[in-house]
């Protein structure tokens, strides 16, 4: 469920016109739901109640300040992958210890600095890695608590390159690997491995993959506990997809809870989750305005002033998103080609659309785009990030203003070179 919805005709964010809006703002931009936000935590929330849970938002979804901290103010803490997410996380006001650091490439400043912070958690995913995080609390005097990230080897997500529990992916540790891995673990100083992780991809559409990874994990941590290790954590990581457009529904949030819920009861385990997308992607659109209506010879282009560098989505995975006027309009639909003004094939957002009669200057919203859109935005072609603005009732806020040209190129220079000898 979202709050996008039309109001005479025209589509309004919670209850703000979004023909005023984009005379106010520009185009092109994100808007966010404040309540549409606000609603999925408590979804996610509710449907663990009772539980012991900590729902760690995924930042990569969307990172922007103002959705962290409207995070914080629902309860939920913070999946990072980055010195830069955990700043942000820390900055938007989470408390550290509802903070969990993933991803197979940290370096050691960065775990210094998640030592520092205290985090709850670290989800490891190479021996390598293990060694390093051992050494960079040892010279602390800190012990880290972490958690293995296990791969196990489920197919999973709604495209080839959102899947990653496959065996052949970069992501975690074998899962044979696991029982010898935790036995080195125990016995170092700088971690205390209390739990096991899996993320097996994203827009998972069914239930079936979570319910193998459980399967497996459940078996290792019976195992392990078999060993001795006492394992007080599962971190079911997120990957719960959701409905763009008129593609096959998802799961709803409930149906996946039950599941977790029956299959994790027995393992008397503090349960994290690591959503991002449902959490986000439903809470946001782009808007744009169609600058040409171009009658190609095979053909019909909408080009619009948003491009590939403001939402990648469809260029990178063929992704589907809804594409609606923001205005209704009459008359009989005509096909088109959603194009942006980047100088790339790929800059399309829909091929061989419906839509009806557009003309230039009209204005239309890219659904479903909250998630993964302004957090894998590029100033590609010299473009201007979107601004991104949140709507709040009648009211709406700017919560990453447009960059000028001149802050956009403030960081690079021509001069200042220094000698290196070879
Ligand atoms: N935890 C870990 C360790 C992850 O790698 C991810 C997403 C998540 C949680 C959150 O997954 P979610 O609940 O959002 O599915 N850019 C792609 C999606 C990449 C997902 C990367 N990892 C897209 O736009 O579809």
């Amino acid at each position: 469920m979202h709050h996008f919805n039309r109001i005479g005709g025209v589509l309004v964010a919670e209850n703000v016109n979004l023909e005023a809006l984009a005379d106010a703002v520009g185009t092109p931009f994100y808007i966010y739901s404040d309540a549409t936000l606000r609603r999925h935590v408590r979804v996610f929330k509710e449907a663990f109640e009772g539980a012991d849970a900590l729902v760690a938002y995924s930042v990569k979804a969307n990172s922007n300040l103002a959705v962290l901290e409207v995070m914080r103010e629902e309860g939920a803490g913070a999946d990072v992958v980055s010195g830069g997410e955990l700043k942000r996380a820390i900055k938007a006001g989470m408390s550290p210890d509802t903070i969990v650091f993933s991803g197979v490439g940290k370096t050691r400043a960065e775990m210094a600095e998640a030592l520092d912070a205290g985090i709850f958690q670290f989800n490891v995913e190479s021996e390598a890695e293990l060694d390093a995080l051992n050494e960079v609390a040892l010279s602390k005097s800190a012990r880290a608590a972490i958690a293995f990230r296990i791969n196990p080897d489920v197919a999973a997500g709604g495209h080839e390159k959102i899947s990653t529990g496959k065996a052949e992916d970069k992501f975690g540790v074998n899962w044979e690997a696991a029982h010898a891995l935790y036995a080195k673990a125990a016995a170092l100083k700088g971690v205390d491995p209390v739990g096991v992780d899996f993320h097996i991809g994203s827009q998972i559409s069914d239930l079936a993959p979570f319910e193998s990874a459980l399967v497996r994990v459940s078996e290792i941590i019976a195992a392990l506990r078999a060993d001795g290790r006492i394992i007080s954590r599962l971190d079911v990581g997120g990957g719960l997809g959701v409905p763009y457009g008129d593609r096959p529904a998802p799961p709803e949030p409930k149906a996946y809870a039950e599941l977790v819920r029956r299959m994790t009861a027995p393992l008397g385990v503090k349960l994290i989750f690591e959503p991002g997308r449902m959490i986000a992607a439903n809470a946001g659109i782009l808007v744009s305005r169609v600058l040409y209506v171009k009658e190609g010879a095979a053909k019909k282009f909408l080009i619009l002033d948003a491009g590939m560098n403001d939402l990648i989505r469809p260029a990178l995975y063929d992704a589907f998103h809804a594409i609606e006027p923001i205005r209704e309009r009459d008359g009989a639909a005509q096909t088109y080609d959603i194009v942006g003004p980047v100088c790339e094939t790929s800059d399309r957002f829909a091929k061989a659309r419906a839509l009806p009669p557009v003309k230039a200057g009209d204005l239309v919203a890219i659904m479903t785009a909250g998630a993964y859109g302004a957090s894998l935005a590029s100033e590609y072609n010299t473009r201007p990030l979107a601004a991104e603005v949140m709507a709040r009732g009648n009211q709406y806020a700017v919560i990453r203003r447009r960059p000028s040209f001149e802050e956009m190129v403030a960081r690079e220079s021509g001069g200042g070179w220094t000698t290196i000898q070879g």
